[in-house]
């Protein structure tokens, strides 16, 4: 069965895993189809890449309402688009623990990091990578994980390594690390899709595919 897709982005949010996962479904490697990227605001170029390729948008701002307002709108949008999966995807907040119970084993995100080091509140982009560099750790990645109510800190799916090399600013190791995000993050929804993946505690079981 083909699943429904929904992509959350934040304002600035450039849009390259929301792309990765839309150029995936369309060729049909993963079984679904991104039915809606949801923006925090107009001017994101996400959301420009998206209406771009076809996909439906809309803009829920969280600004003037309470996290139980700002919650309600996001559901319903989910609700009304018939939304099996959720995919964070440069979504800078933390997900209303409303959407997160109901959409509990449901909702994605991708971390630059190999978490749980260099996650948390602030742990993003660039500071990410430069706290990668001033720790001395010879190597990095990215971490595709199922989100709970706090940040970064949900079931691992998929890592990724990439290695730091001596001469890496935090730029050149983002761009080895992004690359590796857009297939991490195509791998996992499509393991997902393919109902794979199994939540045991805080593992998540890879099962190995039907004959
Ligand atoms: C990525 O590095 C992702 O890991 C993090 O936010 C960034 C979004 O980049 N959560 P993009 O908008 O997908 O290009």
């Amino acid at each position: 069965m083909s699943i429904r897709i929904a992509i959350l982005v934040s304002g600035h949010g450039r849009g390259s895993n929301m792309a990765a996962l839309i150029d995936a479904c369309e060729r049909g490697e993963i079984d679904g189809q991104v039915v809606l990227v949801i923006g925090t605001r107009r001017e994101a170029p996400a959301l420009q890449r998206a209406a771009e390729k076809g996909v439906p948008t809309c803009v829920i701002s969280p600004r003037g309402l309470d996290d139980e307002q700002y919650a309600r709108r996001l559901l319903q949008a989910l609700e009304e688009a018939q939304v099996d999966l959720v995919c964070l995807a440069g979504y800078m907040r933390l997900l209303p623990a409303p959407v997160v119970r109901a959409y509990a084993g449901r909702v994605m995100n991708i971390h630059p990091a190999l978490l749980p080091l260099f996650g948390g509140k602030g742990m993003y982009g660039e500071h990410v990578h430069r706290a990668v560099l001033e720790s001395g750790m010879k190597v990095s990645g990215c971490t595709v994980h199922f989100v709970d109510e706090h940040y970064d800190t949900g079931p691992i799916i998929l890592q990724r390594c990439v290695p730091v090399e001596e001469d890496d600013t935090w730029e050149s190791l983002a761009a080895r690390v992004l690359e590796q995000e857009h297939q991490a993050y195509v791998q996992a929804v499509k393991l997902f899709a393919e109902g794979r993946l199994r939540l045991e505690g805080r593992r998540v079981r890879i099962l190995p595919s039907s004959p």
